[in-house]
């Protein structure tokens, strides 16, 4: 078709899709195009915008690597990872919320067992973790693998650092015993801030928006039968609890992390520092059928 104009120009290029047959694909460029094409309208983009536009989606593409994936907190900062967890993860009452999974995980961590201190030398106050994993019945899940990552007191997760040989600490693998307990050790996680120095820190000041997380723990727990659960638990009192950069707090997920004084830990084993506790059970959705 000829002579497309600001209007015209969106229906020839759904059309162009016609013949796609990937129904699901399909539907999704479609809703994309629309969308996209409604948006250059409405603000009535200009060239130079939408160069500097492109310009900036190709920053943030040049800014990944195997440790660092800037697509994911623009995915995060933009409140549509918490959107797309908030779409897939609606379930019944009394689960335990899902929020978002952020760029900081790595399948090589560690594994440990019950009573093991995570930490591994991080900086941090140290904390002792416990809890029980549950099905909506109730019932302990028995042995789930529960997955387990924190920046340290200084607010680095260990894949940030350039300067410590790629060693991994402050996270780890432990499964739940078989009556759904687990306990480790580990440290009080503190509030900190996303990283900043790429093309989202700077779209972030741009917008006057500051880069914080309200301190937090994060979880991956998954048993056969039930759902895989993405999670954190966060302290209540943060400062950050209200405007997290990235929208992932959820009331329920905020605990009490109780200080206490330099004696023995619930395990027995001797700590002489004050140091902080979190009890949190959790909750598993049974898995669709
Ligand atoms: C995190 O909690 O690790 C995180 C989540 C989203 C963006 C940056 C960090
Ligand atoms: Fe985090």
């Amino acid at each position: 078709m000829l002579n497309l104009d600001q209007n015209t120009i969106t229906q020839e290029a759904l059309r162009r899709l016609e013949g796609c047959t990937d129904p699901r694909f399909k539907e999704i460029m479609t809703s994309l195009t629309k969308h996209i094409h409604d948006f250059a309208r409405e603000v009535k983009l200009t060239e130079a915008e939408w160069m500097q536009g492109l310009e900036f989606l190709t920053a943030v593409g040049q800014k990944c690597d195997d440790k660092r994936q800037e697509f994911i907190l623009l995915s995060d900062t933009l409140g549509l990872s918490m959107l797309v967890v908030a779409l897939n993860h609606q379930k019944p009452a009394g689960c335990t919320e899902a929020t978002v999974f952020g760029p900081f995980h790595t399948d090589a961590a560690s594994t440990f067992k019950n009573g093991d201190d995570l930490a591994l030398g991080a900086a941090g106050e140290p904390a002792f973790i416990s809890g029980t994993v549950r099905g909506l019945d109730g019932k302990p899940v028995p042995n789930a693998l529960i997955d387990v990552w924190q920046a340290d007191g200084d607010g680095i997760y260990d894949v940030q650092y350039t300067d410590k040989d790629g060693a991994l600490f402050a996270r780890g693998r432990l499964n739940a015993d078989k009556d759904g307990k687990y306990w480790f050790k580990s440290i009080l996680p503190e509030f900190y801030s996303i990283p900043v120095d790429g093309p989202v820190g700077k779209m972030m000041k741009h917008a006057a928006r500051h880069p914080y997380r309200p301190a937090h723990l994060h979880f991956m727990i998954q048993a056969p039968g039930y759902e895989k659960l993405v999670t954190h638990v966060f302290r209540k009192d943060d400062q950050y609890l209200e405007s997290d950069a990235v929208f992932g707090v959820r009331s329920s997920l905020i605990s009490d992390w109780v200080k206490k004084d330099a004696t023995a830990m619930p395990d027995g084993s001797k700590m002489d520092k004050p140091f902080y506790t979190l009890d949190f059970d959790f909750v598993l959705n049974a898995a669709k059928a």
